[in-house]
């Protein structure tokens, strides 16, 4: 039996529901990741070593949750990051996602892997504000296939292009192997819709989906983007300090998302928390934070898990599989929802740790003693 969506009150709930009433195939697609999903664990377990340092006595009255992200205005710190395959969660796919996102004035990052179109997802949007929408990007081996996509959703209005640097080859996400064929249940002839890709299911869903990826893509590579298009150019999936400082110096990216994936590529690769926090001292010292925009994902599911990421230095959050969750067990009203659920925390929480604005939110107002020591 289904319980009502004003029973979940965070968005932890929406992944408990799903959990029961989701088809087996489709949650161990959402849910897996790489091996022993250690990286998985991490990403939740960092944000426990982080602890804050409120601020009293402030006038906290009026709370502002809206910032800049790439240019364009947002409603709150956090956008709806890039996950494959929409439909198997929900039948309406990314559109759920995307009629919540404009509703609230939040961004989505449309995948290359979608399994609705890219013109249907568009075309979702709703209500009187432009939300902005970026584009995630897998590089094909065919760069013509990529240089049509990339212009295509340039010339639709995309405002950003994310390309997505983690995954030369899908990681090894067993319980999605075990389910395999399963998985692509109802989401087989959507996917098919996607341009040069393959569909053997025997290794499941993720594997099926990703052979037309690049493994060759390098750094070599960004002048060519850099030359098809005027959209800002975001690595994701960046994940040293190292990588962070060349791509700022290439002076050919306007920004970088740290993230392992949640969790779904390399086991043991760092969480993006961790990278951060090492990171931005780095790029202030060499003046390189004016160059380029920092992002997160991976594992955030509280406010106070975005408020210590910003505190730190990002732009603003990924969130991932929440999203999916509650696409999968209410649809539209479930993502609407968890955005409202989300958003009431961050005010609370803003209000609580003495932070009237987004602006007013910096490493003094956060203790990461205990982060280094996992
Ligand atoms: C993803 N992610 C992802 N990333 C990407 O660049 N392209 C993609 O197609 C996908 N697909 C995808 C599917 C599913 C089911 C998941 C869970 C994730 C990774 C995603 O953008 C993001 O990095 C993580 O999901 C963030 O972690 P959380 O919020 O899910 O913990």
């Amino acid at each position: 039996l289904m319980p009502p969506v004003e029973s979940c009150y965070n968005l932890l709930d929406f992944e408990a529901v799903a959990r029961r009433v989701m088809k087996r195939g489709a949650w161990a697609y959402y849910s897996s990741a790489a091996d022993d999903e250690i990286s998985l664990r991490e990403n939740r377990a960092a944000f426990q070593r982080v602890w804050f340092r409120p601020r009293i006595l402030v006038d906290v009255a009026n709370i502002d949750l809206s910032t800049r992200m790439l240019g364009s205005r947002v409603s709150a710190p956090f956008y709806v990051t890039a996950t494959a395959l929409g439909r198997l969660g929900h039948p309406d796919g990314e559109t759920c996602l995307t009629k919540a996102a404009s509703r609230h004035n939040v961004v989505q990052m449309i995948p290359t892997l979608a399994s609705c179109s890219f013109d249907e997802i568009m075309d979702a949007a709703e209500g009187p504000g432009n939300p902005p929408q970026w584009l995630q990007l897998y590089v094909n081996k065919d760069r013509e296939i990529t240089r049509r996509i990339i212009q295509h959703a340039e010339k639709r209005g995309c405002r950003a292009l994310f390309i997505t640097v983690d995954a030369p080859q899908l990681g090894r996400r067993e319980k999605d192997m075990r389910a395999k064929a399963t998985a692509l249940g109802d989401g087989g002839s959507n996917v098919q819709k996607t341009e040069g890709h393959s569909t053997d299911v025997s290794q499941g869903a993720a594997r099926a989906i990703s052979s037309f990826i690049d493994p060759s893509l390098c750094w070599d590579d960004l002048p060519w983007f850099r030359s098809v298009t005027r959209l800002p150019i975001i690595l994701k999936g960046v994940q040293r300090v190292e990588d962070v400082v060349r791509a700022a110096e290439t002076g050919l990216v306007d920004g970088v998302v740290l993230s392992n994936h949640g969790g779904r590529q390399l086991d043991f690769a760092p969480s993006s928390l961790e990278v951060l926090a090492e990171v931005m001292p780095v790029l202030r010292a060499r003046g390189l934070d004016r160059r380029i925009e920092v992002y997160v994902d991976g594992g955030l599911r509280r406010a106070t898990d975005i408020l210590k990421a910003l505190c730190l230095g990002a732009k603003g959050v990924g969130i991932g599989r929440p999203f999916l969750y509650a696409m999968s067990a209410y649809g539209v009203e479930g993502v609407d929802r968890a955005m409202s659920l989300l958003k009431d925390e961050l005010e609370m929480d803003m209000r609580l740790l003495g932070a009237r604005s987004i602006d007013e939110l910096g490493p003094e107002l956060v203790d990461t003693r205990s982060l280094g020591s996992h």
